[in-house]
This record gives C-alpha cells, sequence and structure tokens, in this order.
C-alpha cells in the first residue's frame, strides 16, 4: 500500500513534468538472463545528454552511462560481466539493462535514473522476490522482477 501511494505520488510529479510513469513486471529464471527496459521520453538525443544510473535497491551501483560511454568504474562488484547497455539504442532513448546469470538477490528494486546535464533521477525500476521455499520446484526458480519507471527528465 505504501508503495502503491508513493508510486502515485511520483507519478503526478512526472504527469505535472509532462512526462511518463509506467510500472512493469519483468521476470527470470535463476542462472537465466533479463532486460529491465528503460526509455527515455525525448528520443533525438545527443550523446553528451545520455547519462543514466543503474542503481539496485537504492544503491549498488549495477551500471552507468556517462555521456553516451558505458562505464563500470564505480560498478558493484556483484554485477561485473553480468550487466550490459546497448550502445546502438542510446541516441533513440533507449537504455535498457540486460542482466545475466541471475541470482535470487538480484530481485529487488531497480532505479533507472536518466539525467541531463548531470541533474537528477528520471527513471525507476523495482524489482521484486516472489519468495521462494526450499524446494527446489521449477516455479520457485523463477526471480520475479517488479519494475516500475518513471521517467522525469531535467531539461
Ligand atoms: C548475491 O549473493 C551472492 C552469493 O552469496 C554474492 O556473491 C553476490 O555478491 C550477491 N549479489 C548481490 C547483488 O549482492
Ligand atoms: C531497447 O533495446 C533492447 C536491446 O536491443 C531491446 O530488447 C528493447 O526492445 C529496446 N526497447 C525499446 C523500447 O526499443
Ligand atoms: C534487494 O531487495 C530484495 C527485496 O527486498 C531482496 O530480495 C534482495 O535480496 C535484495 N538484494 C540485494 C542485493 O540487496
Amino acid at each position: 500500500m505504501r508503495t502503491r501511494c508513493c508510486c502515485f505520488c511520483i507519478c503526478v510529479f512526472a504527469v505535472l513534468l509532462n512526462k511518463a510513469c509506467l510500472q512493469v513486471t519483468v521476470e527470470g529464471e535463476v542462472g537465466g538472463s533479463a532486460v529491465l527496459p528503460c526509455s527515455s521520453i525525448d528520443n533525438h538525443l545527443k550523446k553528451e545528454d545520455i547519462t543514466v544510473y543503474w542503481r539496485h535497491n537504492s544503491s549498488q551501483n549495477v551500471y552507468d552511462i556517462i555521456e553516451g560511454e558505458g562505464s563500470v568504474e564505480r560498478q558493484d562488484s556483484a554485477y561485473k560481466n553480468r550487466a550490459e547497455t546497448f550502445p546502438i539504442e542510446y541516441m533513440k532513448g533507449n537504455v535498457s539493462l540486460k542482466l545475466s546469470n541471475l541470482q535470487f538477490n538480484d530481485s529487488g528494486k531497480y532505479i533507472c535514473y536518466i539525467t541531463k546535464a548531470h541533474k537528477n533521477p528520471s527513471t525507476q525500476l523495482f524489482v521484486k522476490d516472489r519468495g521462494n521455499h526450499g524446494t527446489a520446484t521449477r516455479a520457485e526458480r523463477i526471480v520475479s522482477f517488479l519494475i516500475l519507471l518513471h521517467i522525469l527528465q531535467y531539461i
């Protein structure tokens, strides 16, 4: 309920800025991969406009795109060689993240901050676990991602 309320507030904020807000659920299996969608509404971007911060559970650094260049310099070691974006898509505003070799603890909330000219947050992404209880049925091996996207661009 609290999450819903929070989402609502943020959506309202987004609408006020004449931007979009959407919520997506992505599922992946342990050992598999998932593409976490994130797009900027603005699809006529210049390279220097494309600065994006992907974060997991609010703080962990999954991936950065700095002025149109992918960067793993400050990446948390847990995502090493498991996170990729698609440079060919950047100019179209598509800064989706592919996460491979999924583990249970990859579940949770993902935030995709799209910044313009180094200002603040833009796109959010929540990943949630469906919960697993020991016995290894196939269903229990599914990692469930709940993705909440907020696109708030600061121009
Ligand atoms: C998930 O757990 C594994 C094994 O305990 C650990 O190596 C990895 O760093 C954790 N992943 C994250 C994202 O914290
Ligand atoms: C963004 O790029 C990824 C990887 O190529 C693709 O799977 C996805 O469909 C694209 N999303 C959009 C909105 O074009
Ligand atoms: C992130 O949060 C989710 C849901 O609270 C949790 O299941 C997951 O283990 C967390 N992962 C990390 C690496 O903090």
